[in-house]
């Protein structure tokens, strides 16, 4: 019963598949069975009676050979019309180029009188083959046409999804491949805690380390796994070694590891070199060079019991052939964590955040230069150019950058060829399928510290490259042989930051760096990672993240390589204090940006549904100064536009120019006066008055007249009451008549007269005075710290004079409410978030950084006026809900209407007051105006 909700999934479309050509071998008849034949086919794509709805079968048309009106056998408007024929009479007469089935079907496209948009498939049929024609593709496009025998159609159930109708076919297809990755992630584990009875210890970094069966497990495992992907794709005939594992072992294990023992030498021994007298079902399978099966690199085969045979066999039954090989290695890693195991969580990078980094960096490029090619020789000459790429990730994992990258340049290349084939006739194509391929593993290497990933990396780039030589023989009919494996991926068991990389890398001719080196901040880095920063910069680190050594290596690498690169990291690399120790040493090795992907979040793809997320950018470097740059936004951190770019990328990845702001010891605006920060008590909480004591302190006359509001970070933010004694004034007859004022100020000189630092004693003597007093004298505004990151504006607050703001905030002075305005807008936080430092993601507030470089040009009397009239909107919004807390009016999902539109209104004013010229203006239309400003003042003032 099909869920008529529901799309279905791949693999039920397949098995259904599977029996509909089962069922229908035996039909001849277009009379009897043709119609159901078609139903029945479009059941197996849940295309069920509600589903076929204008679907119509014998719709009368014109023939426009014979001007005759007929039937169509099926047609559903704008998709696909078919003709089907009894078995054998699809015939192609002499001399035609297409059957009487499609003639037949075009006569009835060209008679114009099909109602609703012409159909863009084409099927003819006869029961025993099945073709179908893409109308919407080039006449010379070899991928247009498709003909199977039905009896193959298993083997092609993506290339009829368009019967579903649905319009995101590609989700369905991932949707499978996520769902196949989950089901063999599963099964994978299974096999492993079968084998390792899940050992306990591991070491990543060390195979010597390992312990011996946990090793052993890891490398048949990786053999394991090869030769139920040989079964399905197509390495040798389909369940060879399914048939093997039935045939020669027993079903309680017990002679397995002899069996697959033997197996193993015979994969690894030439078949001219093997013993004549070996059984078929070990004869069948051919030899696999490339060290997979060499001999003694497992120690002890484990024994197999029932459970370990079962957990076998039915990992064969799986269809391995359905993994996207972007996956392959990371469902490896999981098998290989215990952890990652028992959280049931097996998460890889996605493809999509991999073609990010690959397609600004090279794809699109050569892509777009494919496309343009239109003569022979201009194709040779760009296939030619394919010999010359090297392609390098230096934190390699289990190579998922490598695997696309090299599937992608595959794909290209077979669109090269493809493109070359209908400019020089079949006529002329190369005997040896291999002599074809310009794209070759050996272009590829990886490093990775961890010995595992590593080791698997190059067994799945064995695996990707024989999936591209299928495509190539389904789409151009020929394809190199890979076994015995000669040409490997080069992955090197290594650290790259310990290594220099002209060693292990190639030293050209144009080599493309990239990858994700692991996403650390300075708080999760190891002793020994902070000493390899350090080692690649030979300069102070603070600053800096654990990635950015990957970036430095690259710089010397490059320095006698052509070439470019790329690196995912965390965002926090083009934000504040990082940017300008990074970035303009990059530019001063002769680098500028290439491409940015601003924020995003880098979801990886997970079994459990919980899915990592990470606030990630994507950086590219070029040597080529006139190349165009491209900068991706993202909206809301998800969706994508690509944004023109005019003035340049610079390292915030502002369209804007290439300026670091440096620290000042005065502010750069003129509009600005210095802030500072507020008033130290440092009293035991003497001076200071917590709810619980205020109606005592109050009770007493001669204290109460010294009591004020005291304000901190928590009491600005949070509105939570507190109080202190500001005795700046303080008349000494006052002291011998309050017992409060008495007992609290012996309390204080007694603190500071026993504290270690003699500045504090000092103060003893003056223990009705906070130690450092900058109350201003004026109403001014209180800045606290730390922003939240979530929080859409700066949470800062207007007050008197008579309120006194503590040291856990800065002030500044604002008689008038300009500068309140000015950091309660967009801008403001704008700029905060991009110059200004972070505690783990929340923004900082700093004197020298923000203040000081916020490039806030002299306003006019008029501009002024209006930002001062826009901030009192925004007070006045708040003011309606004055039990309201600042965090609870700028929790960013239940923000006032009211305050929303007073922040609309002084948005507009401010932006103004900044010259912005634009209508909207977002964060990244705001940078841009912002390092226009700070580079036009800093050049006015230098
Ligand atoms: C974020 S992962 C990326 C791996 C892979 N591209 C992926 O998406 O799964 C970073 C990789 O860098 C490796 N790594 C960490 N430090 C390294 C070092 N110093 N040298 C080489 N590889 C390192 C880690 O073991 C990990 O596999």
């Amino acid at each position: 019963m099909i869920d008529e909700g529901k799309v279905l999934s791949l693999n039920e479309m397949r098995n259904r598949v599977a029996r509909f050509v089962v069922d229908y071998k035996d039909a001849t008849s277009e009379k009897s069975d043709a119609q159901n034949f078609w139903r029945d086919l479009m059941a197996c794509y849940g295309v069920d009676s509600v589903r076929r709805k204008g679907v119509i079968f014998e719709a009368q048309a014109k023939r426009a050979d014979t001007g005759n009106y007929g039937y169509i056998d099926v047609l559903k408007p704008g998709l696909f019309l078919i003709e089907h024929k009894s078995a054998g009479k699809l015939v192609t007469p002499k001399g035609a180029s297409i059957s009487n089935a499609e003639e037949q079907a075009n006569a009835y496209i060209a008679g114009g009188s099909i109602s609703g948009a012409l159909p863009r498939y084409v099927l003819t049929s006869d029961f025993q083959s099945i073709q179908v024609t893409d109308l919407s593709r080039r006449k010379d496009d070899p991928t247009r046409t498709l003909t199977i025998r039905t009896n193959e159609l298993p083997d092609y159930v993506e290339s009829f999804l368009f019967l579903t109708a649905e319009d995101d076919i590609e989700a369905i297809i991932r949707e499978d491949q996520a769902d196949a990755s989950v089901k063999a992630a599963r099964l994978m584990g299974d096999l492993f805690t079968a084998l390792t009875k899940d050992a306990d210890t591991e070491d990543e970094d060390d195979p010597t380390n390992e312990d011996e069966e946990t090793y052993d497990a890891s490398i048949l495992l990786t053999r394991l796994l090869f030769l139920m992907f040989g079964d399905d794709a197509g390495l040798w005939p389909r369940a060879t070694f399914h048939r093997f594992l039935l045939d020669r072992t027993q079903s309680d294990g017990s002679d397995m590891a002899g069996q697959l023992t033997m197996l193993f030498e015979v994969l690894d021994t030439p078949e001219n070199k093997r013993d004549r007298r070996i059984d078929e079902s070990f004869a069948r399978f051919p030899y696999v060079n490339g060290a997979l099966f060499r001999r003694d690199v497992i120690k002890k085969m484990p024994w197999f019991d029932t459970d370990m045979r079962d957990a076998l066999v039915r990992a064969c039954e799986f269809d391995w052939s359905r993994i996207s090989p972007a996956v392959f290695g990371s469902l490896f890693q999981t098998v290989h964590s215990r952890e990652a195991r028992h959280a049931g969580g097996e998460h890889y990078t996605s493809e999509e955040n991999i073609l990010k980094t690959l397609r600004p960096l090279f794809l699109d490029d050569l892509r777009k230069r494919l496309d343009a090619a239109n003569t022979k020789p201009q194709l040779e000459a760009l296939h030619d150019e394919f010999k010359r790429f090297r392609y390098v990730d230096p934190a390699c994992g289990c190579g998922n950058f490598l695997i696309v990258a090299y599937r992608e340049m595959r794909n290209l290349e077979l669109d090269l060829l493809i493109k070359l084939r209908t400019k020089q006739g079949d006529t002329q194509m190369i005997l040896d399928p291999s002599d074809l391929l310009n794209v070759t593993l050996d272009q590829f290497t990886g490093m990775e510290i961890k010995w595992w990933p590593a080791k698997i990396a190059e067994t799945a780039m064995f695996l990707v490259d024989h999936q591209s030589n299928r495509q190539m023989e389904k789409t151009l009919g020929v394809t190199p042989n890979r076994l015995p494996i000669d040409i490997a991926a080069n992955i090197h068991h290594a650290n790259a930051l310990t290594h220099d990389w002209a060693e292990l890398l190639p030293d050209g001719p144009t080599v493309w760096v990239f990858g994700n080196p692991p996403f650390l901040g300075r708080k999760e880095t190891s002793d020994e990672q902070k000493a390899e920063l350090q080692a690649a910069w030979q300069k102070p680190t603070a600053h800096l993240d654990y990635v950015t050594a990957w970036h430095r290596k690259a710089l010397d690498y490059f320095t006698n390589v052509d070439g470019e690169f790329a690196f995912v990291s965390s965002n926090s690399v083009t934000q504040g204090e990082q940017v300008p120790d990074l970035f303009p040493d990059i530019r001063d090795a002769g680098w500028r940006i290439k491409f940015g992907h601003r924020t995003f979040y880098w979801t990886n793809e997970s079994a459990s549904k919980e899915r990592a997320h990470v606030h990630c950018v994507i950086v590219g470097f070029t040597r080529d100064q006139g190349a165009k740059q491209r900068l991706f936004d993202y909206s809301d951190r998800r969706t994508q536009t690509e944004v023109k770019v005019t003035e340049g990328i610079n390292g915030y990845l502002a369209d804007a120019p290439a300026v670091y702001p440096a620290s000042r010891s005065k502010p750069l605006s003129p509009e600005l006066a210095p802030v500072s920060f507020g008033s130290m008590p440092r009293d035991d909480g003497f001076l200071l008055i917590e709810p619980d004591e205020y109606a005592g302190v109050i009770a007493d006359p001669v204290a109460a007249k010294y009591v004020r509001r005291f304000i901190g970070a928590r009491q600005l933010i949070n509105n939570e009451p507190r109080w202190c004694l500001w005795m700046v004034d303080l008349d000494p007859a006052d002291v011998r008549r309050s017992p409060v004022l008495k007992q609290r100020l012996e309390g204080v000189r007694a603190m500071r007269s026993n504290s270690k630092a003699a500045t504090t004693r000092e103060w003893a003597k003056l223990p009705h005075l906070f130690v450092q007093q900058a109350q201003p004298l004026v109403p001014y505004i209180c800045i606290p710290r730390h922003f939240s990151e979530g929080r859409p504006y700066a949470t800062v607050a207007r007050f008197e004079p008579d309120v006194i703001a503590g040291d856990s905030c800065f002030t500044t002075v604002d008689p008038d409410g300009f500068v309140f305005a000015v950091l309660s807008s967009s801008m403001f936080i704008v700029w905060q978030k991009t110059v200004g430092g972070r505690l783990k993601s929340d923004p900082r507030f700093s004197k020298e950084i923000v203040w000081n470089t916020l490039p806030l040009p002299a306003v006019s009397a008029d501009v002024r006026a209006a930002v001062i009239d826009a901030g009192a909107g925004v007070n006045a919004a708040r003011g309606l809900r004055p039990e309201r807390s600042l965090a609870e009016h700028y929790q960013p999902l239940a923000m006032s209407k009211e305050l929303v539109a007073a922040h609309n209104i002084l948005d507009k004013a401010v932006d103004k007051a900044f010259g912005a010229g634009r209508a909207r203006m977002d964060e990244l239309a705001r940078q841009t105006v912002l390092f226009d400003r700070y580079a036009e003042m800093i050049a006015a003032s230098s």
